[in-house]
């Protein structure tokens, strides 16, 4: 059974360890989600420990989904501090284990930021990602509406540079 939750800066600090092993998988993987690979450990550490400030300051949401206590994937939500924009949520870091893909969870754990993002009080989600890749095919599995794509917007562990599609979806 996969248990999918919120995590308080606390517990994704006492997480650091999985959750820096998350992330360098996804890289690993290829993953658009900022950095090139290899990622090591240490950077995977200090990235999730901004993640964490952010958590601890109420600007992130961070959510993952965990397998009899081991976390198998993660997303998180960025909350729009600035007044005209609260109602705005933006998922992003979404990465599921190569282990443990294509069983769902990051379906799962999409609905588990949206609802959290309408619980924050957010009406309009927003998400990005590599045109073509696995989570493109996510969003439009899910029915996000694409608003546009820039070429040439970030880097691929090739060194090539890729499209990035923006999506966004209203929140009922
Ligand atoms: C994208 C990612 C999170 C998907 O995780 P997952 O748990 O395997 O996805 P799910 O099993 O929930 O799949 C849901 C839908 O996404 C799409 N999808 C997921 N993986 C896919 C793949 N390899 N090829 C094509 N479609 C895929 C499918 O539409 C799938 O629905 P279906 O199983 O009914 O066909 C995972 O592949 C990953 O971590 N990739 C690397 C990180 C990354 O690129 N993140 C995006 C940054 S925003």
């Amino acid at each position: 059974m996969i248990d999918y939750y919120s995590m308080s800066a606390a517990e994704a600090e006492a997480a650091l360890p999985a959750l820096a092993e998350l992330v360098i998988d996804a890289v690993d993987s290829g993953a658009s989600i900022g950095f090139l690979p290899p990622l090591a450990e240490a950077d995977a550490l200090v990235y999730w420990r901004d993640v964490v400030v952010a958590v601890r300051d109420g600007s992130r949401i961070l959510l993952v989904a965990a397998e009899a206590g081991v976390i198998q994937g993660s997303v998180q939500l960025g909350l729009e501090k600035r007044a005209n924009g609260q109602h705005r949520c933006e998922a992003m870091k979404l990465f599921v284990h190569r282990r443990a893909r294509r069983r769902g969870i990051a379906r799962e754990l999409m609905a588990e930021a949206e609802s959290a993002a309408r619980a924050a009080g957010c009406t309009l989600m927003l998400m990005d990602t590599r045109k073509g890749g696995e989570a493109d095919q996510l969003c439009q599995k899910l029915g996000y509406e694409a608003y546009g794509e820039v070429p040439g917007y970030a880097r691929s562990g090739n060194g090539e540079l890729h499209t990035t599609v923006f999506y966004y979806r209203k929140l009922g």
